[in-house]
């Protein structure tokens, strides 16, 4: 027999940055985070799970790619899963086991993400949510969200904010066993569904830096990184969380801009500095500048802007009418071509 779990997560991003963590094993971060979960028909990872006593060891393939799954990060959602499993029993099939056999199963997994994979575009939050949804589906975990989220937490900091749709927070906690350091959600995909989110996606290249190695150099040379965990991120996440709750776009605006710039100035005072933006640094000022510059002539923010570890923009737009405006000014000044490195315009919320 084989039991099978299909499960489609969204990738998720933040409008509050994670980075630094103050413990590198359980992945707990030095500051909260606050992002918005995609639309999951757009920018998401597909996990098939699958379980058959004629399996002889734990495999997996991404995009039909067999990888390793010897990582730390790997085993310590499978093994947290695994403990928490319960029996699971499907007479028609003759399926039957129980809790405390699964130690004695060995599982296989086919992911597939519909975006490029390390290129900034968050594929570990959609791809380790993913996982661990599944398995826990699979394995008839009664746990809820919240907890699902810390252990997807351990598989890569930023996935726990995808298990949930809409607005969502990755409370830091302060318990040294993380078991408080769990996403919750602050507002449902319906709350605010005027915006429209277009993400520039640059190149499918891989970045050069990771996020795990880049925040570990921050948190080592940065002072700013310390700064801004300890006195500006607390202040502008309560900001943000009421600008979320009224559909505050103009806070929303300048809180989100503000905070990526934060990013990557803590990138750049990181030693040696990080410019996730390098490859087409040019490009993302002239964009910074655009979205500026028309914020400021309407007298009202119409766009926010966000980038993550990696090239890709992302441009918020406050609701249906803006966007196609976006969009028609992104075509007409930065045209995808193959030259350029811009591949294409992704809509990665409620389409125009
Ligand atoms: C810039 O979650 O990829 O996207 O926990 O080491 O796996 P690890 O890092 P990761 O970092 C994401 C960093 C970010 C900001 C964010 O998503 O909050």
């Amino acid at each position: 027999w084989i039991l099978i779990v299909t499960a489609q997560t969204p990738t998720n991003i933040a409008v509050i940055k994670y980075w630094g963590k103050r413990d590198e094993t359980l992945i707990l971060p030095v500051n909260d985070s606050i992002s918005v979960t995609l639309d999951p028909n757009h920018l998401c990872t597909t996990t098939t799970v699958a379980v058959s006593p004629s399996f002889e060891k734990d495999r997996m393939w991404l995009n039909g790619k067999e990888i390793s799954l010897s990582g730390d990060r790997f085993q310590s959602c499978l093994r947290e899963i695994r403990s928490r499993a319960s029996d699971v029993e499907d007479e028609e099939k003759g399926i039957c086991i129980r809790k405390q056999d699964w130690d004695k199963f060995h599982v296989h997994i086919a992911s597939y993400n519909n975006f490029p994979t390390a290129a900034g575009l968050a594929s570990s939050a959609a791809g380790l949510a993913c996982l661990v949804f599944a398995l826990a589906k699979l394995m008839n975990v009664k746990e809820d969200l919240g907890q699902l989220s810390a252990i997807a937490r351990q598989g890569s900091g930023s996935a726990c904010r995808s298990l949930y749709g809409g607005f969502v927070k990755w409370v830091m906690g302060n318990d040294a066993s993380g078991s408080d350091s769990i996403a919750v959600q602050l507002a449902n995909e319906t709350h605010w569904d005027d915006l429209v989110i277009i993400i520039a996606v640059v190149s499918s290249r891989q970045k050069e830096t990771s996020s795990t190695t880049g925040m570990r150099e921050s948190v080592e040379t940065s002072p700013l990184l310390h700064h801004r965990a300890k006195e500006v991120v607390p202040k502008r996440i309560l900001q943000m969380q009421e600008a979320i709750q009224n559909r505050d776009f103009p806070s929303f605006a300048r809180l989100t801009c503000t905070d990526s710039n934060q990013f990557h100035a803590v990138c750049l005072d990181t030693r040696p500095p990080i410019f996730y933006m390098n490859d087409t640094s040019h490009r993302q000022v002239l964009i910074i500048n655009c979205i500026e510059k028309w914020n400021r002539s309407e007298g009202t923010p119409q766009v926010a802007y966000t980038f993550d570890a990696g090239p890709n923009a992302v441009l918020i737009a406050r609701n249906r009418n803006v966007a196609t405006l976006l969009l028609q000014r992104l075509l007409f000044y930065f045209p995808p071509h193959p030259d350029t490195e811009l591949n294409s315009y992704v809509i990665g919320d409620k389409s125009i």
